[in-house]
Protein backbone atom coordinates (compact mmCIF):
# COMPACT_ATOMS: atom_id res chain seq x y z
CA UNK A 1 0.00 0.00 0.00
CA UNK A 2 2.99 2.06 0.78
CA UNK A 3 4.40 1.94 -2.46
CA UNK A 4 1.14 3.59 -4.36
CA UNK A 5 1.98 7.45 -3.31
CA UNK A 6 -1.27 9.48 -4.49
CA UNK A 7 -0.18 12.58 -2.96
CA UNK A 8 2.87 14.30 -2.78
CA UNK A 9 3.83 17.26 -1.13
CA UNK A 10 7.30 18.54 -1.13
CA UNK A 11 8.57 22.05 0.34
CA UNK A 12 4.60 23.57 0.32
CA UNK A 13 4.80 27.08 1.53
CA UNK A 14 1.56 29.10 1.68
CA UNK A 15 1.29 32.75 2.23
CA UNK A 16 -1.83 34.88 2.24
CA UNK A 17 -1.43 38.53 1.83
CA UNK A 18 -1.91 41.04 5.48
CA UNK A 19 -2.21 44.38 5.27
CA UNK A 20 0.48 45.00 3.34
CA UNK A 21 2.56 42.36 4.07
CA UNK A 22 2.27 38.23 4.25
CA UNK A 23 1.17 35.47 6.74
CA UNK A 24 2.62 32.10 6.13
CA UNK A 25 0.23 29.81 6.97
CA UNK A 26 2.28 26.68 5.81
CA UNK A 27 5.86 26.55 6.56
CA UNK A 28 7.93 24.06 4.11
CA UNK A 29 5.50 20.72 4.46
CA UNK A 30 6.85 17.91 3.26
CA UNK A 31 4.34 14.91 3.62
CA UNK A 32 3.30 11.66 1.17
CA UNK A 33 -0.12 9.98 1.02
CA UNK A 34 -0.18 6.65 0.05
CA UNK A 35 -3.72 5.20 -1.05
CA UNK A 36 -6.31 3.53 1.18
CA UNK A 37 -5.14 5.86 4.26
CA UNK A 38 -6.98 6.84 6.76
CA UNK A 39 -5.40 9.80 8.00
CA UNK A 40 -5.96 12.76 9.94
CA UNK A 41 -4.30 16.50 9.99
CA UNK A 42 -4.35 17.37 13.65
CA UNK A 43 -3.11 20.92 16.01
CA UNK A 44 -3.97 24.01 17.37
CA UNK A 45 -7.06 26.06 15.66
CA UNK A 46 -4.66 28.48 12.97
CA UNK A 47 -2.13 25.41 12.69
CA UNK A 48 -2.58 25.64 8.52
CA UNK A 49 -5.03 22.46 8.68
CA UNK A 50 -7.80 23.73 6.39
CA UNK A 51 -4.87 25.79 4.18
CA UNK A 52 -3.41 22.30 4.06
CA UNK A 53 -6.50 20.32 2.76
CA UNK A 54 -7.67 23.00 0.36
CA UNK A 55 -4.52 22.85 -1.32
CA UNK A 56 -4.93 19.00 -1.76
CA UNK A 57 -8.29 19.19 -2.99
CA UNK A 58 -7.60 21.95 -5.34
CA UNK A 59 -9.75 24.19 -4.19
CA UNK A 60 -6.23 26.92 -3.80
CA UNK A 61 -2.71 26.99 -4.93
CA UNK A 62 0.67 26.74 -3.16
CA UNK A 63 2.72 30.12 -3.22
CA UNK A 64 5.90 27.55 -3.16
CA UNK A 65 6.94 24.06 -3.29
CA UNK A 66 5.09 21.40 -4.89
CA UNK A 67 2.07 19.24 -4.34
CA UNK A 68 1.10 16.48 -7.04
CA UNK A 69 -2.29 14.55 -6.37
CA UNK A 70 -3.37 11.53 -8.73
CA UNK A 71 -0.13 12.91 -11.39
CA UNK A 72 -1.65 16.20 -11.59
CA UNK A 73 0.47 18.94 -10.09
CA UNK A 74 -1.41 20.92 -7.95
CA UNK A 75 -0.34 24.66 -8.68
CA UNK A 76 0.21 24.51 -12.54
CA UNK A 77 -3.51 23.05 -13.58
CA UNK A 78 -5.67 25.48 -15.43
CA UNK A 79 -9.24 26.23 -13.88
CA UNK A 80 -10.64 23.50 -16.07
CA UNK A 81 -8.19 21.15 -15.34
CA UNK A 82 -8.55 21.69 -11.53
CA UNK A 83 -12.70 21.46 -11.65
CA UNK A 84 -12.22 18.06 -13.80
CA UNK A 85 -9.69 16.69 -10.55
CA UNK A 86 -12.35 17.78 -8.42
CA UNK A 87 -15.44 16.47 -10.25
CA UNK A 88 -13.84 13.07 -10.85
CA UNK A 89 -11.68 11.95 -8.19
CA UNK A 90 -12.14 14.00 -4.82
CA UNK A 91 -15.10 13.84 -2.54
CA UNK A 92 -15.51 17.05 -0.05
CA UNK A 93 -16.84 16.76 3.50
CA UNK A 94 -17.87 20.71 5.47
CA UNK A 95 -17.96 20.76 8.78
CA UNK A 96 -21.04 22.84 7.66
CA UNK A 97 -23.01 20.44 5.36
CA UNK A 98 -23.94 22.61 2.60
CA UNK A 99 -26.81 20.48 1.51
CA UNK A 100 -29.19 22.43 -1.38
CA UNK A 101 -32.13 22.59 0.72
CA UNK A 102 -34.61 22.75 -2.15
CA UNK A 103 -33.30 19.84 -3.41
CA UNK A 104 -34.55 15.91 -1.65
CA UNK A 105 -31.91 14.00 -0.13
CA UNK A 106 -31.82 11.83 -3.42
CA UNK A 107 -31.38 14.81 -5.42
CA UNK A 108 -28.32 16.37 -2.94
CA UNK A 109 -26.26 12.87 -3.27
CA UNK A 110 -26.99 12.61 -7.39
CA UNK A 111 -25.56 16.43 -7.33
CA UNK A 112 -21.87 15.52 -8.54
CA UNK A 113 -23.16 12.85 -10.86
CA UNK A 114 -24.68 15.26 -13.01
CA UNK A 115 -21.56 16.65 -13.83
CA UNK A 116 -20.16 13.53 -15.23
CA UNK A 117 -21.41 11.85 -17.97
CA UNK A 118 -23.93 9.07 -16.63
CA UNK A 119 -27.09 7.97 -17.68
CA UNK A 120 -30.34 8.15 -15.41
CA UNK A 121 -30.51 4.85 -14.58
CA UNK A 122 -26.92 4.23 -13.75
CA UNK A 123 -26.70 7.52 -11.40
CA UNK A 124 -30.38 6.34 -9.53
CA UNK A 125 -28.32 2.96 -8.72
CA UNK A 126 -24.71 4.96 -7.46
CA UNK A 127 -27.11 6.93 -5.46
CA UNK A 128 -28.72 4.28 -4.03
CA UNK A 129 -25.45 2.12 -2.73
CA UNK A 130 -24.08 5.69 -1.31
CA UNK A 131 -27.38 5.98 0.60
CA UNK A 132 -27.43 2.15 1.60
CA UNK A 133 -23.61 2.85 2.92
CA UNK A 134 -24.93 5.54 5.47
CA UNK A 135 -27.84 3.52 6.23
CA UNK A 136 -30.51 6.36 4.84
CA UNK A 137 -31.78 4.73 2.27
CA UNK A 138 -35.46 4.87 3.64
CA UNK A 139 -35.11 9.05 3.57
CA UNK A 140 -34.62 9.42 -0.01
CA UNK A 141 -37.38 12.15 -0.41
CA UNK A 142 -36.61 13.81 2.81
CA UNK A 143 -35.54 17.52 2.37
CA UNK A 144 -32.80 18.66 4.40
CA UNK A 145 -34.92 20.65 7.18
CA UNK A 146 -36.69 17.53 7.36
CA UNK A 147 -33.50 16.01 8.85
CA UNK A 148 -31.26 15.65 11.80
CA UNK A 149 -27.92 16.84 12.56
CA UNK A 150 -26.36 13.39 12.12
CA UNK A 151 -28.76 12.25 9.24
CA UNK A 152 -27.76 15.55 7.48
CA UNK A 153 -24.00 15.04 8.08
CA UNK A 154 -24.52 11.43 6.48
CA UNK A 155 -26.14 12.88 3.79
CA UNK A 156 -23.23 14.93 3.07
CA UNK A 157 -20.98 12.00 3.25
CA UNK A 158 -23.28 9.96 0.62
CA UNK A 159 -22.74 13.18 -2.06
CA UNK A 160 -19.15 13.15 -1.19
CA UNK A 161 -18.91 8.99 -1.70
CA UNK A 162 -21.50 8.36 -4.36
CA UNK A 163 -18.73 8.87 -7.48
CA UNK A 164 -16.29 6.41 -5.71
CA UNK A 165 -13.63 9.13 -5.22
CA UNK A 166 -10.21 7.67 -5.08
CA UNK A 167 -9.76 10.62 -2.39
CA UNK A 168 -12.03 11.79 -0.03
CA UNK A 169 -11.13 15.22 2.72
CA UNK A 170 -13.17 16.40 5.63
CA UNK A 171 -12.57 18.97 7.12
CA UNK A 172 -13.74 18.58 10.48
CA UNK A 173 -16.79 16.05 9.88
CA UNK A 174 -18.40 15.98 13.19
CA UNK A 175 -18.23 19.46 14.59
CA UNK A 176 -21.85 19.61 14.48
CA UNK A 177 -22.43 16.11 15.78
CA UNK A 178 -23.05 14.45 19.12
CA UNK A 179 -20.88 11.96 20.36
CA UNK A 180 -23.07 8.69 19.18
CA UNK A 181 -23.45 10.28 15.43
CA UNK A 182 -19.79 11.11 15.17
CA UNK A 183 -19.11 7.62 15.84
CA UNK A 184 -21.30 6.21 13.78
CA UNK A 185 -19.88 8.29 10.84
CA UNK A 186 -16.43 7.43 11.55
CA UNK A 187 -17.52 3.65 11.23
CA UNK A 188 -19.15 4.35 8.39
CA UNK A 189 -16.16 5.85 6.58
CA UNK A 190 -14.17 3.49 8.35
CA UNK A 191 -15.97 0.39 6.47
CA UNK A 192 -15.89 2.74 2.89
CA UNK A 193 -12.08 2.81 3.48
CA UNK A 194 -11.62 -0.62 3.71
CA UNK A 195 -14.24 -1.92 1.29
CA UNK A 196 -13.88 0.97 -1.34
CA UNK A 197 -9.40 1.09 -0.39
CA UNK A 198 -10.90 5.12 -0.73
CA UNK A 199 -8.02 7.41 0.94
CA UNK A 200 -9.10 9.53 3.71
CA UNK A 201 -7.59 12.47 4.92
CA UNK A 202 -9.18 14.63 7.97
CA UNK A 203 -8.51 17.81 9.29
CA UNK A 204 -9.48 17.65 13.17
CA UNK A 205 -8.94 18.75 16.77
CA UNK A 206 -12.03 16.59 17.82
CA UNK A 207 -11.12 13.58 20.36
CA UNK A 208 -13.93 11.13 19.01
CA UNK A 209 -12.22 11.33 15.40
CA UNK A 210 -8.57 11.02 16.48
CA UNK A 211 -9.16 7.97 18.06
CA UNK A 212 -10.11 6.24 14.57
CA UNK A 213 -7.30 7.81 12.95
CA UNK A 214 -4.37 5.01 11.46
CA UNK A 215 -2.35 7.89 11.16
CA UNK A 216 -1.91 11.75 12.87
CA UNK A 217 -0.02 13.83 11.66
CA UNK A 218 0.84 17.14 13.81
CA UNK A 219 0.85 20.64 12.32
CA UNK A 220 2.01 23.70 14.11
CA UNK A 221 2.39 27.36 13.19
CA UNK A 222 2.57 25.84 9.74
CA UNK A 223 4.50 22.92 10.04
CA UNK A 224 4.56 19.18 10.83
CA UNK A 225 5.69 18.16 13.75
CA UNK A 226 5.12 15.27 14.40
CA UNK A 227 3.95 12.05 11.99
CA UNK A 228 2.60 8.91 13.39
CA UNK A 229 1.51 5.54 12.73
CA UNK A 230 -1.03 4.28 14.62
CA UNK A 231 -1.20 0.59 15.02
CA UNK A 232 -4.97 -0.60 14.59
CA UNK A 233 -4.21 -4.48 15.13
CA UNK A 234 -5.87 -6.12 17.98
N1 LIG B 1 -7.55 33.75 3.14
C1 LIG B 1 -6.75 34.01 4.17
N2 LIG B 1 -6.17 35.22 4.32
C2 LIG B 1 -5.35 35.49 5.35
N3 LIG B 1 -5.03 34.59 6.31
C3 LIG B 1 -5.58 33.37 6.21
C4 LIG B 1 -6.47 33.01 5.15
N4 LIG B 1 -6.85 31.73 5.34
C5 LIG B 1 -6.26 31.30 6.46
N5 LIG B 1 -5.48 32.28 6.99
C6 LIG B 1 -4.67 32.18 8.19
O1 LIG B 1 -3.84 31.04 8.10
C7 LIG B 1 -3.76 30.36 9.35
C8 LIG B 1 -4.18 28.92 9.18
O2 LIG B 1 -5.58 28.89 8.93
P1 LIG B 1 -6.37 27.52 8.78
O3 LIG B 1 -7.78 27.87 8.45
O4 LIG B 1 -5.65 26.64 7.83
O5 LIG B 1 -6.25 26.94 10.27
P2 LIG B 1 -6.88 25.60 10.89
O6 LIG B 1 -5.75 24.81 11.42
O7 LIG B 1 -7.78 24.97 9.91
O8 LIG B 1 -7.71 26.20 12.12
P3 LIG B 1 -9.13 25.73 12.73
O9 LIG B 1 -8.83 24.56 13.62
O10 LIG B 1 -9.55 26.93 13.53
O11 LIG B 1 -10.06 25.42 11.63
C9 LIG B 1 -4.63 31.15 10.32
O12 LIG B 1 -3.81 31.98 11.10
C10 LIG B 1 -5.53 31.96 9.41
O13 LIG B 1 -5.87 33.18 10.02
MG1 LIG C 1 -9.83 24.66 9.82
Amino acid sequence: MEDSKIILIDALVKQFPIGGGEFTALDGIDLTFGKGEFAGVVGPSGSGKTTLLNIIGSLDTPTDGRVSVLDQSIGDLSHKKAARLRNEHLGFIFQTFNLLPVYTVFENVEFPLLLLKMTAASRKNAVQDALEWVGLSNKVKSRPAQLSGGECQRVAIARAMVKRPEIVLADEPTANLDAENSHNILQTMEKLNAELETTFIFATHDEKVIRYLHRKIHLEDGRVVKDELIDKKN
